[in-house]
């Protein structure tokens, strides 16, 4: 059977020569990094070697950089210590982040003092930077702020550098989960005055399980997780230095082959947009992933016009066909509930019809957006 992989927003496939490193690594690298013998120190050695030339592709030192389980993990180091150890006693967020920086948030509000805001979003789910302001400049609190970059449900792209400019004119610290832009951007770390932020080597092309954080030195920043005094004591446990090698491999190839592959992947997007048109016109386009500006170049949310009954046959019939999308967001399948990000920007009406998200990697075809467009108009006018 055919089979077509349109999710890479949950996970992206790993390259060969990824794994081809971690397997090397596997082999001859298995000392542990704390262990003071020369199998110990190997891969030690090795390990700073991953953080620096991580740390260069986002022109941070290497001290900045502190490998995690992914970026959930990433996500809860920051907020927790963000509230706990530097006295931030009020966090500005949006209604549409990940769940890793929502649900954080939401227990950190319920189990001690914080306060939350949340910005407003225009009908589309973009950040009113307006508000932002409006809303720091009355801040008399340690301010943190939390916007994710690239929104992993509707790819919507918020003007970091504007975010930063605007935190710091307010003196608050920023938090930014960019898990879906590390390797799909150029993120210069030293130009954006940004605090934190996050990756998750699985959403472009390395291994699952395994992320890092930034994290502005001296930030003040403490372990969540008890034990050793690895990660400078930011991060106790045994690195996987095999994943960590995988990762820096997965980092380098994503951004040498940038120039490449964001055409080409932007390219796959647009015929996507185009074919989905013309074949069913009354199709609609979720947030602002129709337009290339505002948004990322690897994912498109689109509001099928069928009714709500026959929006679960839908996914089986494109698991039946081989076809792998998300329905929401694929970080939520198994649950019930429906996506609080299209929750918050749909009409209940939209809501009941259904959404889905494709999102496209350099290893798609235009082929492949044939097979699955012509599946879609097959299903939509039967
Ligand atoms: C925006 C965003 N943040 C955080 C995560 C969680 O990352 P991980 O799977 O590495 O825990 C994801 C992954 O689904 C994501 O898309």
């Amino acid at each position: 059977m055919k089979k077509v992989y349109f999710d890479n927003a949950a996970t992206t496939q790993i390259r060969e020569e990824v794994i081809l490193r971690m397997s090397e690594v596997l082999k001859s690298d298995y000392g542990n990094p704390s262990s003071s013998h020369s199998f110990g120190r190997s891969a030690k050695s090795l390990l700073e070697n991953c953080r620096k030339e991580i740390a260069a592709h986002f022109n941070v030192s290497s001290a900045e950089i502190i490998f995690t389980s992914g970026g959930t993990e990433a996500d809860n180091l920051i907020l927790n210590s963000c509230v706990k150890d530097l006295g931030v006693t009020r966090i500005i967020t949006s209604r549409i982040e990940h769940h890793a920086v929502l649900y954080t948030i939401q227990n950190l509000k319920a189990t001690t003092n914080l306060m939350v805001d949340y910005v407003k979003l225009d009908d589309r789910g973009m950040v009113d930077y307006n508000h932002l302001e409006t809303l720091l400049k009355d801040s008399k609190s340690k301010t943190l702020v939390s916007l994710m970059h690239v929104n992993n449900e509707i790819g919507n792209k918020v003007n970091l550098a504007l975010v930063a400019e605007i935190c710091k004119k307010y003196n608050a610290l920023l938090h930014s989960d960019t898990v879906q832009s590390v390797g799909y951007y150029p993120l210069d770390f030293s130009e954006i005055p940004i605090d934190f932020t996050v990756a998750s080597a699985h959403k472009f092309h390395g291994p699952k399980g395994v992320g890092f954080a930034f994290i502005r030195k001296n930030s003040g920043i403490r372990s969540l997780i008890r034990g050793g005094e690895q990660e400078r004591g930011l991060r106790a446990g045994t690195e996987a230095v095999y994943a960590i090698a995988g990762m820096a491999k997965a980092i380098e190839m994503s951004y040498d082959n940038l120039k490449e592959e964001n055409p080409y992947i932007t390219s796959i997007k647009e015929y996507f947009i185009d074919r989905v048109l013309q074949e069913i016109p009354t199709i609609k386009f979720n947030g602002y992933c129709s337009d290339f500006e505002n948004s990322t170049y690897k994912i498109v949310n689109i509001l099928l016009p069928i009714s709500s009954e026959r929006a679960t046959m839908l996914l089986f019939q494109l698991d039946l066909k081989g076809i792998a999308c998300s329905k929401g967001s694929a970080c939520q399948s198994g649950s019930t509930k429906g996506s609080h990000v299209l929750t918050e920007i749909l009409s209940d009406e939209n809501l009941s019809k259904p959404s889905m998200r494709f999102s496209f990697s350099s290893y798609n075809t235009k082929e492949e957006v044939d097979y699955v467009v012509d599946v879609l108009k097959e299903f939509v006018s039967s």
